[in-house]
């Protein structure tokens, strides 16, 4: 069954030849990220997406990874995601009415649009990004979110940062921002349940968002680690919790994660903290060079949503493009586009 799907998936491409690309988040299941003709993290894949001149974009990642390749590509080009249910958990987590309400709040305290730089993960919805391009604010990726944050403090005093409290507390802590300075706005309470004094001191107001795959990773797995294997070294997603990304030897993003361990020495021992599917694919990958590579959790934390995209639904989506169906498309609506396009292309000029 499987090797008939493949091979379905083999003959489509074929038939489609250029005009069509593929593109793999690296979390991507290994039957369908063998057919992928361009892989990478979120901010190399927008990059991609950016540049290709195919007619159709197959995007296997997630919801909002096919709406930033479609913000980016030209209106001519098609995006499709083989799955539409293959959504983001932590993307979820902040919406328009509910950042819109947060700006409201703040505006009883302090000017938001003078004082704050409105900040999204590329983790979010279209209209997220779109509310931070009319708000003179920026997009970043776990790549970038550093320098976007040097940015965004270059432009105004203060950052409001969504969806993932993760990411921004651990780049704020690179900054070296104290958690003091880096409270949590929980969007259930009015005013985000900070006092005027706790607004004032802020440098960072973070979401309360987070993503369900990298918060099953936990401080003792690493302990567990280094008290077996104290030579060992330990690698992790910024998506992790504080404590998991400063008992950890190196942070970043999944390109960096590969990257890194790719260049290590032959003989080294890895435990890392992000997505299944990735780690088992490079422990395989990277075994002939002698390099061990564990995963941090004794569960199975998989990003269940992009899973979603199957061979079958890859095989489907080819198969109606040869024969001239377009079958779900990924469409932003123009005026939403526009301006989440400006905090995108902000993003890709300051990340460069
Ligand atoms: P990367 O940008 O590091 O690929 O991360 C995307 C993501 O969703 C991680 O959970
Ligand atoms: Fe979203 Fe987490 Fe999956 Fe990444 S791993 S796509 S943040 S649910």
């Amino acid at each position: 069954q499987d090797e008939v799907c493949a091979q379905r998936i083999v003959a489509a491409k074929q038939k489609l030849g250029k005009r069509t690309v593929i593109l793999a988040h690296h979390y991507q299941r290994a039957d369908v990220y063998q057919h992928a003709d361009l892989t990478g993290d979120s901010l190399k894949l927008s990059y991609l997406a950016a540049q290709t001149d195919a007619d159709y974009l197959v995007f296997c990642g997630v919801h909002f990874m096919a709406e930033v390749a479609d913000i980016l590509s030209s209106s001519e080009q098609v995006v499709i995601l083989p799955d539409l249910s293959a959504g983001c958990s932590m993307a979820d987590m902040a919406n328009l009415a509910k950042v819109e309400r947060a700006w409201r709040e703040l505006a009883e305290v302090i000017d938001p649009d003078a004082l704050i730089t409105p900040v999204t993960y590329i983790n979010s919805s279209a209209d997220l990004k779109a509310f931070c391009g009319e708000h003179g604010g920026i997009v970043c990726t776990s790549s970038n979110a550093t320098k976007i944050l040097q940015w965004s403090f270059a432009q105004r005093e203060k950052v409001l940062f969504f969806p993932d409290q993760h990411l921004g507390r651990w780049s704020g802590h690179q900054m070296g921002l104290s958690l003091e300075e880096m409270p949590v706005w929980d969007f259930d309470e009015p005013m985000g349940g900070l006092t005027p004094e706790q607004i004032d001191k802020a440098k960072i107001l973070l979401w309360k968002g987070h993503c369900s795959v990298h918060q099953m990773f936990q401080p003792q797995h690493i302990l567990r680690f280094r008290n077996q294997h104290p030579d060992g070294l330990v690698i992790s997603h910024p998506e992790c919790s504080f404590e998991v990304c400063k008992a950890s030897d190196f942070v970043g993003s999944t390109e960096y994660i590969i990257n890194t361990i790719r260049e290590a020495e032959p003989g080294t021992r890895w435990l890392v903290g992000t997505e299944l599917n990735l780690v088992g694919r490079i422990a395989e990958e990277f075994k002939s060079q002698g390099k061990m590579i564990q995963f941090m959790s004794p569960m199975v934390c998989m990003c269940s949503t992009m899973a979603r995209i199957d061979p079958q639904h890859l095989a489907w989506s080819l198969e109606n493009l040869v024969d001239g169906r377009v079958v779900n498309q990924i469409k932003v609506p123009e005026r939403e586009a526009k301006l989440a396009r400006l905090a995108l292309e902000k993003m890709l000029a300051v990340s460069k």
